[in-house]
């Protein structure tokens, strides 16, 4: 086998039979969303990378100073013999984790954005050929099915994109990954914490003007997959703080009075002047909280570590121990 082998659960008509459902779904429910998974093809892929560079999005950096300053820890305390990474994308700061592992054997990025696994199989071919890597190109909203291969296994969730999931889609995706678990097994979870407002709000809004290509990117992808008509001139980027649930939300709101089509679904799509279309929620998270949350899935958080100003933590997260098992 090649070191580099790549699993496709995602083929590329069922992802617009997807994209069909979540757009229909989406769009004629009384406040209208989309998924953040479809921001994702070449294009937004490459422009989350960007994002990963403004000086207003701290989470990038401010996670990868915490997996330097913690890797020795979490390589030593897990063991792991296979790191999975959920939503891996490019696995830039995944290597930083990769060469504190001497025990590892293989590597298993999953990402839905073809163009990201297969960037991240270029740099890793070349500076990690040493290793397995078994890519799989496909959706981690469960039940998804991971390949077979030796444990410990230690799962990744980095970059705070679980903070993407909505909380009952959080629950599942928990319960999910528990389900998964053997008992010498761990999740290493990164996630963005609720601070000052601005703070957060200004890393959705950044003065480039990155984001909003971003955010509007999911226009560009319903236009060429479903044929539909969307101008993405004609809607704002909106970024704001929802403190109800404690999350920022990207929003696209329509500039006008303006009536959408989109053939591939027979669909017309009217927006009122000022309405929004929310395109993404951004969780930011409390200790305790998440705490709660994992006891609730079967799992003890062990360790917790935040850099010096709290934007930001990386919690390694165990099974809970079976009182009943010997
Ligand atoms: N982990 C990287 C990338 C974060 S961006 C980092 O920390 O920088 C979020 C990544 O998750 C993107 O690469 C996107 O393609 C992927 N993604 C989003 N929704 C997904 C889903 N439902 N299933 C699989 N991958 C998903
Ligand atoms: C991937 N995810 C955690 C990013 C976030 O911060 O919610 C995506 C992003 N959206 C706008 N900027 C970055």
């Amino acid at each position: 086998m090649s070191p580099f082998h790549i699993t496709r659960t995602l083929p590329a008509a069922g992802s617009v039979t997807a994209l069909r459902i979540d757009v229909l779904d989406g769009l004629t429910s009384k406040h209208k969303t989309l998924p953040p998974k479809w921001f994702y093809d070449a294009r937004g892929s490459q422009l989350f990378e960007d994002i990963c560079e403004l000086p207003e999005y701290y989470p990038t950096r401010t996670e990868r100073a915490l997996l330097t300053s913690h890797a020795g820890h979490i390589a030593a305390a897990t063991g792991a013999r296979t790191l999975c990474e959920l939503g891996s994308g490019t696995s830039q700061k995944t290597r930083i984790l990769l060469d504190a592992m001497p025990r590892l054997h293989t590597y298993v990025p999953v990402d839905v954005s073809e163009s990201a696994i297969t960037q991240a199989r270029q740099t890793l071919l070349r500076d990690r050929a040493d290793l397995r890597i078994h890519a799989v190109i496909g959706d981690f909203t469960p039940p998804f099915d991971l390949p077979d291969t030796p444990g410990p296994r230690l799962t990744a969730f980095l970059g705070s994109t679980i903070g993407n999931l909505l909380p009952g889609e959080r629950a599942e995706f928990l319960a999910a990954i528990r389900s998964q678990m053997a008992h010498e097994d761990a999740l290493l979870l990164g996630m963005d914490l609720v601070k000052d407002e601005a703070q957060m709000v200004n890393a959705y809004s950044d003065a480039a003007g990155i984001t909003s290509e971003f955010n509007k990117n999911v226009l560009a992808v319903i236009n060429r997959e479903l044929r539909a008509d969307f101008d993405p001139d004609a809607f704002s980027h909106v970024a704001l703080w929802n403190g109800d649930y404690e999350r920022v939300e990207m929003r696209l709101r329509s500039r006008t009075a303006q009536t959408v089509r989109i053939p591939a679904l027979d669909l017309v799509v009217d927006f009122a002047e000022g309405e929004d279309l929310r395109t993404e929620t951004s969780a930011k998270f409390r200790e305790e909280a998440v705490r709660s949350e994992l006891a609730v899935a079967g799992m003890t958080l062990t360790h917790w570590w935040t850099d010096p100003h709290r934007l930001y933590a990386l919690a390694l997260v165990v099974p809970t121990p079976d009182p009943t098992a010997h």
